[in-house]
Parts: structure tokens; sequence; C-alpha cells
């Protein structure tokens, strides 16, 4: 799996950092960022998921492989 944000629909509500601080990160405004190349590592889905269901703009998009 992997993870990305669709930065025409973030608004920097900071609840996937917050949340899952090992997949994404911020910019220096707050917007949201994939932390790395937004590859999930084993284990990492349900947090992926977490992310994903708490971003109140659907920003976030997992990608399964
Ligand atoms: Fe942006 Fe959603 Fe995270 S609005 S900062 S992707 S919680």
């Amino acid at each position: 799996m992997k993870v990305q944000i669709d930065p025409e629909r973030c608004q920097g509500h900071g609840r996937c950092y917050d949340l899952s601080p090992d997949l994404f990160t911020e910019d220096d405004e707050g917007y949201g960022r994939v932390a790395g190349d937004g590859l999930v590592p084993e284990g990492g889905e349900r947090a992926a998921r977490v992310a994903a269901s708490n971003c109140p703009e659907k920003a976030i998009v997992l990608v399964e492989e």
C-alpha cells in the first residue's frame, strides 16, 4: 500500500500527521505531506486507514498495490 495526499484538497487540518506521524508530515504552512516515498511499511496499514478516514477533506488516497 502507498499513501498520497491530493494537494488540491488538503486544507491543512493536520489530522494525518497528528494521528500517523510515521506516514505523514507537514510543510512550512501546515499542509500535509507524505513522509518519504509514501510506501506503507508492514503493519502500517491501519495507521494509513485511520489517517485517511479522519481527513475532513478526503485528501488522502490509499493506493493498494
Ligand atoms: Fe491535509 Fe487532511 Fe492532513 S486536510 S493536513 S491531508 S488531515
